[in-house]
């Protein structure tokens, strides 16, 4: 029998696979993914996990923040994004207010990211005050991914997009919420903006992966927002993001380069165009003609005839 972590291309990542990793040492790599074609190249390229983040609001919606995108906006997605991977573990974000007013609603919600999203599992924001939405949510059979630290949907509370825990207290009270979310019954945290040696503390802490989103190379796996890895975002990127392309200047120079070709008449080419056989071409032109005499012996024809 192969371990649970053996390297095999095409095996499904499950949560059970992530923890043998951890226990094996090996690096977790996810990244977010929001449709079809990037699932189908984060796929191919071997990526462990795709999250299916509420980030889709800012960076392929165009909002300011988080808290407008719903569970319609993150079915869509999802969907989108289980047609085209096969082979990551597909984690699905609870968007504001699925999973904040009631246990039973954000129960019904993580299953609804499931069974209509196609997703493996869901990953909701918060510590302590989430363990009974999460504990609900575990009982139902659905992996859940806990989200401490800079926790996007509190922007506001927050004060802001802050690096978190940087005094002992606010660093101890992660610890203790990360411990709670793993009692709890999470397969999985994920860790955003807080000083490394804490992220490091509590990965040492967790018998589950930690999964760290700017929160240093000292926890189990690492995710970031493909539009930030890609410079395919226009706004900002975050400090602890490091840019793998420029898709943004490539896409702002292929849209420039085809509106050149339209207006200059480069494009289309004969190359691009369907051609007509000639037969039926010299036969379409005889039976025009043939019509527009008709029309006018009749005294019918349209103006632009006459
Ligand atoms: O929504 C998201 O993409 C996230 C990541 C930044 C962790 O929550």
């Amino acid at each position: 029998m192969p371990s649970d972590s053996a390297p095999n291309a095409a095996r499904k990542m499950t949560t059970h696979v992530w923890q043998a990793k951890k226990v094996h040492g090996e690096p977790i790599t996810m990244l977010t993914g929001y449709d079809y074609p990037t699932a189908v190249a984060l796929d191919r390229a071997g990526i462990d996990g795709i999250l299916v983040g509420d980030s889709l609001g800012m960076v392929v919606l165009g909002y300011d923040n988080t808290l407008p995108v719903t569970m319609q906006d993150m079915i869509h997605h999802c969907r989108a994004v289980a047609r085209g991977a096969k082979r990551a573990l597909l984690v699905g974000d609870l968007p504001f207010m699925s999973y904040q007013a009631s246990v039973s609603e954000a129960t019904r919600n993580a299953g609804r990211l499931m069974q209509k999203g196609g997703m493996d599992a869901v990953k909701l924001e918060g510590g302590r005050e989430r363990v009974p939405a999460v504990r609900s949510i575990v009982e139902a059979g659905i992996p859940v991914m806990g989200h401490i630290g800079l926790t996007p949907q509190s922007v506001h509370q927050l004060g802001g997009w802050k690096v978190q825990g940087k005094s002992a207290v606010a660093a101890r009270r992660l610890i203790e919420d990360a411990l709670i979310l793993e009692d709890a019954g999470c397969f999985s945290v994920l860790i955003e903006a807080v000083p490394e040696e804490l992220a490091a503390l509590i990965t040492q802490r967790l018998a589950v992966p930690v999964i760290s989103v700017g929160a240093g190379a000292g926890c189990d796996g690492q995710c970031l927002v493909v539009h930030d890895v890609l410079g395919f975002f226009d706004r900002f990127t975050p400090h602890f993001v490091k840019r793998y392309g420029d898709i943004f200047s490539h896409m702002s120079e292929a849209f420039g380069a085809y509106i050149d070709d339209v207006r200059s008449r480069r494009f289309p080419a004969p190359e691009h165009s369907h051609a007509m056989d000639a037969q039926e071409y010299r036969e379409l032109v005889r039976e025009i003609e043939m019509l527009e005499a008709e029309l006018e012996s009749e005294g019918t024809a349209p103006d632009r005839l006459q």
